[in-house]
């Protein structure tokens, strides 16, 4: 288990920073987070507490999206400042008594991690005071299969986080990845991908005088070019 950073309150890591290693007790058995999920997109969330009404519909529809991710080649996994007991409590509620929206029967695979100590969610900037010294607010980090944090996002207790725009971030991540590529405002696959300048004003005028024909300029340091839903579906996942 890494130590450092853990008394430091103020201690939150960054988007390019590699994931702080540790190991924990899930709802699976143990893990050593990244290493067991070499070659992997991972997203570690957290939630506030087990058996509150957000968490709730937040595991119900992370779950009701888990083939979704794993053909994302991604892992999710969850934390809450809670123990074991009630991790498994909670999980089995969920599946056997709750029905909202459609949703029901709904078995979370993915492991949730037991984190009384508030360790992993100190080492990873989860607790922030001014919103709870005592629970973790719902934070979302998103780390490639290098074990690099590509986004983070935060939300407050009472604000459910949107999980289409956590599914739109994995697959835009990976779409830049393989196409180097950006993605402009919004963007969805199919949709036009920005290419970014080149970094001389020579090649910015090529590109300008349209001797590129893929490339569709706005302006010198705006073009952007199209990728059909099917090439960018073709990559995710790899
Ligand atoms: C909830 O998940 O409903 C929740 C948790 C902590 C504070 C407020 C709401």
């Amino acid at each position: 288990m890494e130590t450092k950073n853990l008394d430091n309150r103020n201690y939150m890591p960054r988007i390019g920073d590699i994931a702080p290693s540790f190991s924990a007790l899930t709802t699976q058995g143990e893990i050593n987070f990244p290493e067991d999920y070499k070659g992997k997109w991972k997203i570690l969330f957290s939630h506030p507490a087990d058996f509150t009404p957000v968490c709730t519909s937040e595991f119900m529809t992370f779950a009701s999206m888990a083939e979704e991710f794993e053909a994302l080649n991604t892992q999710l996994v969850g934390l809450s400042v809670d123990g074991i007991h009630s991790h498994i409590a909670w999980l089995r509620t969920i599946k056997e008594k709750i029905d909202w929206k459609g949703m029901k029967g709904m078995e979370v695979k993915f492991p949730l991690i037991v984190d009384i100590s508030m360790k992993v969610a100190s080492l990873y900037g989860m607790i922030q005071p001014g919103e709870s010294e005592t629970s973790a607010v719902r934070a979302v980090f998103f780390i490639d299969p290098q074990d690099k944090i590509r986004t983070i996002m935060y939300y407050p207790l009472a604000l459910g986080r949107n999980f289409d725009e956590i599914k739109r971030v994995i697959i835009a991540l990976q779409t830049a990845d393989n196409f180097s590529v950006a993605l402009p405002a919004d963007w969805r696959p199919g949709e036009e991908v920005i290419v970014p300048p080149a970094g001389s004003c020579g090649v910015a005028k090529e590109r300008m005088d349209g001797e590129d024909n893929t490339l569709h300029c706005y302006d010198w340091f705006f073009c952007t070019k199209k990728i059909s839903k099917e090439e960018v579906e073709s990559k995710l996942g790899k």
